[in-house]
């Protein structure tokens, strides 16, 4: 181990807080939806899905993660399914849906001081009064958010610290003016507000123009900022964040990037906080950006997750500083390449990240990376001012090894001896290393999690739960609509406990969610099955239900989804069609199904012929589908209308 070089070669680089630090760190996050990328997480038996939460979040462990972003569900699709909202219509409260409320209180018990964030991709459609814009009655949609927040603190004792304004999409500042005065009003003076999640302007140029405004905002968000910012950003004096970053394939260059962008988000773009979309890898790997979070955690039916690299990256910075720690001066890039950062918490302690990630191996998913050079180098560090005396740092380093293909993440070394406040170090590409003085840092480990395994070919579920820990059913991952547990007080027994689409009216989307609403599940690789569900339609004569095999997409995508969708409606008809839209129609007649009636449709896909049953009776049989080959099963509504589904069952031929 050539740690200690002969000086002569080498570049030197001063670390001295002398004339004053740099900007005050905020941390490292992890972003949970935007949305539904952690759809999968909370049906991981236990102990794996605490172990999973411990990679993410627990001090001196893992990732360690100082920030945990979430958004606030919209009951809209938002990249890989729809979050509920906390108000599916205008008199409606619930604070107990989904799972990111679970996930802030995971996340707290392990990290009492974690930064939590909410930020909105979308609204339920009343917040928009039957437009696609959430503005138009910003008191509504000030009092929508801000409930969110109350309801945190009420209902789970969670203090969320910021709150942003609608993710990539317009603002407005009378919006986030009645937003910080409604905050206000409501006690929540300490709830400071991000802006505006999209790029550095013209929210910076809005800030400059309009003292209201720039007294209400108290961070300018930018996402995937390419480790720069604009100068008229700095010199509004805020915070700068990278409030959005990496989404990128989990593999190594995934590691590279983040490890690349952690470090020169500071260097270049004097960003104190990153946020990572996303934090775990948690849906169907086939929705749009499958493994785009710090680690994989993607199959709840087998307990299997991966711990990747950006985890050990992250860990390289957050268990050597936290919130509050302030960034040197004296920071910057290297002389063949990389770059270096340091940070004290103004105590005596003092942290160095250098990172020497070159450019094929660093590529992020956007925005392009602009060529440039990394080489194998000495750098020699000279502390100083009061730093000056320090005698020993501790050295945790990380080795992509593309070559040999065997990488060592955040291994601890030989804690390195200072004498006059030097030291040298014989950087090879693609490194990252820790030096440090605190002492707490730990790479944690568990057993190895059980094998991959795909989704189980026999798969049942009745919905029979009195008090469901979540509203939404194991491993069905909603792409447009709402799906909850519901009880059925007035059933006279067999159907007391189903599983209802809830929306009634289109939210104010994100993206572009489909016309119908559709949960999916399953193995996106099966091809033969049969497709079971009852049904239940509450929507007189217009009403109208599905159950689907062979589902090819999902998330953005959702509204040109393909595959077989045999569909009953309440005007006493059914339809089969190549696709969820109902364009390419492949069969239809009579079924007499009514609404408020159960009835049981049955699917089966062999090869190119589908068929399909009525209450246990053939309806329907040998309709030719040539395409799609596979993909997963679904249930779903012909509208945003309510509907129930009970007993739903599928078998697999593999
Ligand atoms: C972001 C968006 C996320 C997710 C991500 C995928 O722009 O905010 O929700 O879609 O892109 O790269
Ligand atoms: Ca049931």
């Amino acid at each position: 181990l050539s740690l200690f070089l002969d000086f002569s070669s080498s570049q030197n680089y001063v670390l001295n807080d002398k004339d004053g630090l740099g900007r005050v760190f905020d941390g490292i996050g992890g972003l949970s939806g935007g949305g539904a990328t952690s759809r999968l997480l909370v049906n991981y038996a236990e102990p794996y899905r605490s172990q999973i939460l411990d990679y993410l979040f627990k001090p001196n462990f893992g990732a360690s993660l100082h920030i945990l972003k979430v958004e606030i569900g919209g009951d809209a699709q938002t990249t890989d399914g729809t979050e509920p909202s906390h108000m599916h219509y205008e008199n409606d409260q619930n604070y107990f849906r989904g799972y990111e409320w679970w996930l802030m209180k995971e996340a707290k018990k392990r990290n009492p001081n974690i930064t939590l964030i909410g930020l909105p991709w979308a609204f339920p459609g009343w917040v928009g009064n039957g437009k696609n814009w959430p503005y138009d009655f910003p008191d509504i949609t000030a009092a929508y958010v801000v409930n969110w927040i109350l309801g945190a603190k009420q209902y789970h004792d969670l203090d969320i610290e910021y709150v942003g304004i609608w993710n990539e999409r317009s603002y407005n500042s009378k919006y986030i003016k009645l937003l910080r005065y409604t905050l206000d009003k409501s006690g929540l003076e300490r709830v400071r507000i991000i802006a505006s999640d999209n790029l550095w302007e013209p929210i910076t140029l809005s800030l400059m123009l309009d003292p209201e405004l720039n007294r209400a905002v108290d961070v300018i968000g930018a996402h995937y900022p390419g480790t720069n910012t604009v100068m008229e950003a700095l010199k509004t004096q805020k915070k700068l964040w990278s409030s959005e970053d990496y989404s990128t394939f989990n593999d190594e260059v995934g590691g590279g990037c983040w490890a690349r962008i952690l470090n020169q988000n500071y260097v270049n773009g004097l960003m104190t906080a990153t946020i990572s979309w996303n934090l775990v890898a948690s849906y169907y790997e086939e929705l749009p950006f499958g493994r785009d979070g710090l680690m994989t955690a993607e199959e709840p039916w087998s307990g299997n997750y991966v711990v990747e690299s950006p985890i050990w990256i992250t860990a390289h910075t957050t268990q050597f500083s936290q919130p509050g720690w302030s960034y040197l001066q004296t920071v910057g890039h290297l002389a063949q390449g990389g770059s270096y950062v340091a940070l004290t918490d103004r105590k005596g302690n003092l942290t160095v990240v250098i990172e020497t990630m070159t450019h094929d191996h660093s590529v992020c998913i956007r925005p392009p990376l602009l060529p440039f050079n990394v080489t194998a180098q000495n750098a020699t560090f000279q502390l100083k001012g009061s730093f000056v005396s320090i005698k020993e740092l501790q050295v945790w380093r990380s080795q992509f090894n593309f070559k040999t293909k065997k990488p060592s993440f955040f291994e601890k070394l030989t804690p390195l001896k200072l004498s006059d406040g030097t030291f040298t170090l014989n950087l090879a590409e693609d490194e990252v290393y820790t030096l440090t003085t605190v002492k707490t840092g730990q790479k944690g480990s568990y057993p190895n999690p059980p094998p991959s395994a795909r989704f189980p070919k026999v798969y049942k579920d009745d919905f029979n739960v009195r008090t469901p820990p979540f509203s939404e059913a194991p491993d069905f991952a909603d792409q447009t609509g709402v799906f909850e547990y519901y009880v059925n007080l007035t059933d006279p027994g067999p159907h007391v406990f189903t599983l209802r689409q809830v929306l009634t009216q289109r939210p104010v989307t994100w993206a572009t969610d489909a016309d119908q609403t559709i949960s999916v599940i399953g193995d996106y690789q099966w091809q033969n099955v049969t497709v079971t569900c009852d049904v239940f339609m509450e929507k007189v004569k217009t009403g109208g239900v599905f159950i689907a095999a062979r589902v090819d997409k999902g998330g953005q995508s959702v509204r040109s989804a393909k595959g077989v969708f045999f569909w009953v409606f309440a005007d006493g008809t059914y339809k089969v069609t190549n696709d969820l839209a109902g364009q390419t129609v492949l069969a239809e007649g009579q079924s007499g199904t009514r609404a408020y009636g159960w009835h049981t449709l049955s699917l089966t896909v062999q090869g190119q012929y589908a068929s399909g049953k009525l209450n246990g009776y053939p309806l329907w049989k040998k309709a030719v589908v040539l395409t799609p080959k596979n993909g997963w099963a679904a249930i779903g509504t012909h509208s945003y209308e309510l509907a129930q589904f009970d007993n739903f069952a599928v078998e697999a031929d593999k």
